[in-house]
């Protein structure tokens, strides 16, 4: 049995793009974890926290009835369960407390290469097939557009072909399977990426101290993803020029350079991509020795 009082439970997607992602992101965390034979819950063993392994259509709703304290999953599964709770007036359902940053995809209208539809405009009287009835009709009403929605729970991308609809609204990542349909990707009606979801139920003080110390370290992996620290030789007179080169940096650290009294060896974090063109950028206002190493760890 899961102790509900002091242990936190947060909710992925069992199988699908989703899962080793947020798997990896919780063990970036410290998290060790065993699974449970039936595969479906892993008990945290350093933390009081348990993952249970579900289908990500269900996330929201049970993040919504307070069954696990944080959930992991797509914006567009959020945004589609939300318009399908009832009980719109019961206040948020869940909140969202912290964007992820993987899982990017978007929600796009695909109009097939050979048909009458070349935009939004053309929908009119047309069929949409989609997974994702509730946003295309919501869609659909906000823009004053009459259009029939067919609802699929998967292989959107068939209906044209099969004549069950004349466009379709679906997930687009590479784009690939559109193109491989013959489909031409339209207007986007939602930017997705992995979300953080969080109860709208009070958590006891134990537990949300755990949930407060996940969080910030959520929030330091997702900042040592692209963060460099970089170390070089500069002339003290090129100091302000190389802070500008190197945005998303705290102030550098300066040291002196035994016998030299116009160098010295500076030192900084940039939270930012490190392109080669700005080491050859530094190079030419005077830097040299530039080294760029990983960060493993970052605590705000
Ligand atoms: C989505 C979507 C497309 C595909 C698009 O399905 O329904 O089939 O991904 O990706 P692409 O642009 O990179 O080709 P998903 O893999 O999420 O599976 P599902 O539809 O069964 O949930
Ligand atoms: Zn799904």
């Amino acid at each position: 049995m899961i102790d509900k009082e002091t242990r936190i439970k947060i909710a992925i997607q069992k199988s699908g793009r989703l899962t080793d992602h947020s798997l990896d992101l919780l063990q970036r965390c410290g998290l060790k974890y065993t699974r449970a034979r039936d595969q479906l819950i892993c008990f945290g063993e350093n933390m009081p926290l348990d993952i249970l392994l579900v289908r990500d259509d269900d996330i929201p709703a049970l993040v919504r009835d307070d069954v696990c304290d944080l959930g992991v999953v797509g914006l567009n599964i959020v945004e589609e369960a939300r318009l399908g709770f009832d009980d719109l007036d019961a206040g948020e359902p869940f909140s969202i407390a912290q964007r992820l940053d993987y899982g990017h995809c978007r929600l796009s209208f695909g109009y097939p290469e050979e048909g009458p539809v070349q935009s939004v405009a053309d929908l009119q009287g047309q069929r949409i097939a989609t997974s994702y009835p509730n946003m295309v009709t919501d869609y659909l009403r906000r823009e004053g557009i009459a259009a029939e929605v067919v609802e699929f729970s998967g292989a959107v991308e068939i209906a044209p072909s099969l004549g069950r609809a004349d466009v379709i609204c679906d997930l687009v990542s590479t784009g690939t399977t559109m193109t491989a349909h013959r489909i031409r990707e339209g207007e986007t009606i939602l930017d997705s990426e992995a979300v953080i979801l969080r109860t709208p139920v009070e958590i006891p003080a134990e537990k949300e101290a755990w949930v407060d110390r996940l969080m910030q370290r959520i929030e330091g992996v997702m900042q040592v993803r692209e963060s460099k620290y970089i170390m070089m030789h500069a002339p003290k007179s090129a100091l302000a020029q190389i802070c500008e080169l190197l945005p998303g940096s705290e102030a550098p650290t300066v040291l002196p350079l035994e016998g030299r009294d116009d160098k010295v060896a500076v030192h900084m974090v940039c939270r930012e991509t490190v392109f080669w063109e700005t080491l050859e950028n530094l190079k030419s206002v005077g830097a040299s020795s530039v080294l760029v190493v990983p960060v493993e760890k970052m605590l705000a």
